[in-house]
């Protein structure tokens, strides 16, 4: 049987956006297997190029993969000020993979990382998997509201960032 590994990559990840580094640092097609991880099992994260992929990563200060041999089969990042505050966002499963536990082995080593670790709070947003937080420790957050403002990120102002849903982690355009 093959074991599933985990990697907790460097801030940015840099082997993974540069090289598409996988397991051992082995060239994996990592960016591509993780475009299509996304466009597959991740509703808010579909079509997603893989320019925007890179930008993502280099804006995220923790990232872990999963992966089953070259299969890349789990995903999950997370932004923070390395102090105050810290947000999820693109936790996924393979659906055939789903239900053993690696969500939260993935949600767990995201929470280790040294730049989620020191976060007062850690954030997300979920349209279907509260209960899985939940699990987790993470609680409700009312009486806080989230809000969201839509950008017409389509204009040549906005550059190459431009993503193809308003926000990340599950959510649609108006309701998380
Ligand atoms: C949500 C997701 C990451 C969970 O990963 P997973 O590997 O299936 O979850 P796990 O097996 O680690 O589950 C851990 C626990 O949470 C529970 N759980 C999993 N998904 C759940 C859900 N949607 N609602 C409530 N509980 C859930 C499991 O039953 C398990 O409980 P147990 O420890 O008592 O058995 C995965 O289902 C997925 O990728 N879904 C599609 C993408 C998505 O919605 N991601 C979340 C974006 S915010």
């Amino acid at each position: 049987m093959v074991s599933i590994r985990l990697i907790q990559h460097a801030p940015g990840a840099p082997g993974l956006r540069c090289f598409g580094l996988g397991p051992d640092l082995r060239p994996s097609r990592g960016l591509l297997k993780l475009q299509n991880l996304l466009n597959k099992h991740a509703f808010w994260a579909r079509g997603r190029s893989r320019r925007q992929l890179r930008r993502l990563l280099a804006g995220s200060e923790a990232v872990v993969s999963l992966w089953r041999g070259k299969r890349l089969v789990g995903f999950g990042r997370a932004t923070s000020d390395g102090l105050c505050r810290a947000v999820l966002w693109d936790v996924v499963v393979a659906g055939d993979l789903q239900g053993r536990g690696l969500g939260r082995r993935v949600v767990e080593a995201l929470l280790a990382m040294p730049a989620v670790r020191s976060a007062e709070r850690v954030y997300l947003m979920t349209t279907n998997s509260a209960g899985f937080y939940h699990q987790m420790g993470f609680a409700d957050a009312a009486p806080q509201a989230l809000l969201v403002k839509l950008r017409d990120t389509a204009s040549p102002d906005s550059g190459p960032g431009q993503c193809c849903s308003t926000a990340s982690c599950g959510d649609p355009p108006l309701r998380p």
